[in-house]
């Protein structure tokens, strides 16, 4: 297993829209074993593939405080949402140290492949269902800070490519 770079915002292969798992062999397991490992590392509940920088609709999640439910998610797809929403306050291994509230649905439903290459529907709602849709904006191309005003995200991308190059010289 290796750990992997995680790309930070404005990196704009963040942007880029991940395509289809065209099957789970092999290389796909290798990539969701480096992914937990690569988010377990970063004490995050979730990780799109978009975010280390692999352009495929896969995603790794885990909401449980022991760290020992692991969920994978390949070729997700939303099967329903609830009429219902609510404002959480997010935040995003590729956004470190920023947090605001969005607005998502309160529950959804999601049809995506397991590692094993086995399709099935997981219902989910409370931290899970927003995690779900925060990482599934990931494989379209959007962070969380664009449900954010300009203003608002102007100043997070200000911060953040400061601190890139403090980094980058240190
Ligand atoms: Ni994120």
């Amino acid at each position: 297993m290796a750990l992997l770079p995680i790309l930070r915002y404005p990196d704009p292969r963040l942007h880029k829209v991940a395509q289809p798992v065209a099957q789970v062999d092999a290389r796909i397991r290798q990539q969701i074993a480096d992914m937990f490992e690569t988010m377990y590392d970063a004490n995050g509940v979730g990780l799109a593939a978009t975010q280390v920088d692999f352009h495929e609709r896969l995603i790794v999640i885990d909401v449980s405080q022991e760290r020992n439910q692991p969920i994978v998610l390949i070729n997700p797809e939303l099967t329903w949402t609830s009429e219902e929403t609510q404002i959480n306050e997010e935040g995003c291994l590729s956004v470190p140290g920023i947090y605001d509230g969005v607005e998502r649905h309160s529950a959804v439903k999601v049809r995506a492949l397991d590692e094993n290459g086995t399709s099935r529907e997981i219902e989910a709602d409370g931290l899970l269902a927003i995690c779900i849709q925060h990482e599934m904006d990931h494989l379209m191309g959007k962070v969380f800070v664009e449900y954010l005003s300009p203003l608002k995200r102007g100043r997070i991308k200000t911060k953040l490519l400061k601190q890139q190059k403090q980094a980058a010289q240190a």
